[in-house]
């Protein structure tokens, strides 16, 4: 099985930590010159500093808010002006927790924007670079609800589901090109993420942080959390020359906590 990423560049987005930065840290170790997104520069800085580079891998960062749809634009471009991207993550913080009946017209727009715009602008920039190379990798990290909506995360329901319709299109259109398209969707991993749900939760219930975690693990079939290189490690199989037939999947990694087939 071909499991080596030598020779290939990963831009990899939201990646100063959590899932991103795992990925980022296991396309390394394969081989992949990586190059990390996120806002905060020290910790791109930081992060770069961590990746392998044994094999002599060269590794970059931007600081870019996928917020700001100029200065994407303009990134990408200077990007792909250097080197093809052979794989590329798509994935973000995600949107604010809360019932949809509360959520603003506002939480959906830029929700939509962080996630699916932001997504559509760097698939565009790539693909024709994955095109000329044969070789392309589009992995985006959403979440379960692409299969069951979750309680009280109504704009991240939304924007995932938009987000898997927009991706399993693709993965129809650019299969032809020897390049994937296909869907992690994390169940609940220990990142900062979940850290500031499970805060959330803890206050509005007034509860203690430890309480609401067992309770949570109670529902994974696992009883634990996912290590964010649990999800990573799926993510690096996607983006190898073995996971070619790979194509328009959603793959599930929560310990079993999905409720359906
Ligand atoms: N952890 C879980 O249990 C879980 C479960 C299901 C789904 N997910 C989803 O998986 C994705 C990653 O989760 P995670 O737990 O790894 O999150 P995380 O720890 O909060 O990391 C998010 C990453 O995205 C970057 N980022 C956030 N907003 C950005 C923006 N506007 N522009 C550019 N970069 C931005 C962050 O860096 P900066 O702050 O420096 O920008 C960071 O590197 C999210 O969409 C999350 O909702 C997570």
């Amino acid at each position: 099985m071909n499991l080596s990423l030598e020779g290939k560049s990963a831009l990899i987005c939201g990646s100063s930590q959590g899932i991103g930065y795992a990925i980022a840290e296991e396309l390394a170790l394969m081989g992949a010159n990586c190059i990390l997104l996120a806002r905060n520069e020290e910790n791109l800085k930081i992060a770069v500093s961590q990746l392998d580079i044994s094999i002599r891998q060269m590794h970059s960062y931007h600081a870019i808010d996928f917020n700001d749809e100029a200065a994407l634009k303009s990134l990408i471009q200077t990007i792909i002006a250097a080197s093809p991207v052979h794989i590329l993550v798509n994935n973000s913080g995600g949107p604010s927790a809360g019932p949809i009946v509360e959520a603003t017209e506002d939480q959906f727009v830029k929700a939509f924007h962080q996630h699916l715009i932001t997504s559509h602008i760097l698939t565009k920039a790539v693909m024709e670079g994955m095109k000329n190379e044969g070789y392309g990798r589009i992995i985006n990290i959403i979440s379960t609800s692409v299969k069951i909506p979750l309680n009280n995360l109504g704009v991240s329901n939304t924007i995932r589901g938009a987000m898997a319709s927009w991706a399993k299109t693709m993965s129809n259109e650019l299969a032809q090109f020897g390049i994937t398209v296909n869907n992690i969707l994390p169940g609940l991993t220990r990142t900062q993420r979940l850290n500031s749900l499970v805060a959330a939760i803890a206050k509005k219930k007034s509860l203690p942080a430890e309480v609401v975690e067992k309770n949570m693990m109670a529902e994974v079939p696992a009883k634990r959390f996912g290590e964010a290189a649990e999800i990573a490690a799926v993510a690096a199989f996607l983006a190898t020359p073995a996971a070619a037939y790979v194509n328009g999947t959603s793959i599930p990694v929560d310990g079993g906590r999905t409720g359906s087939i």
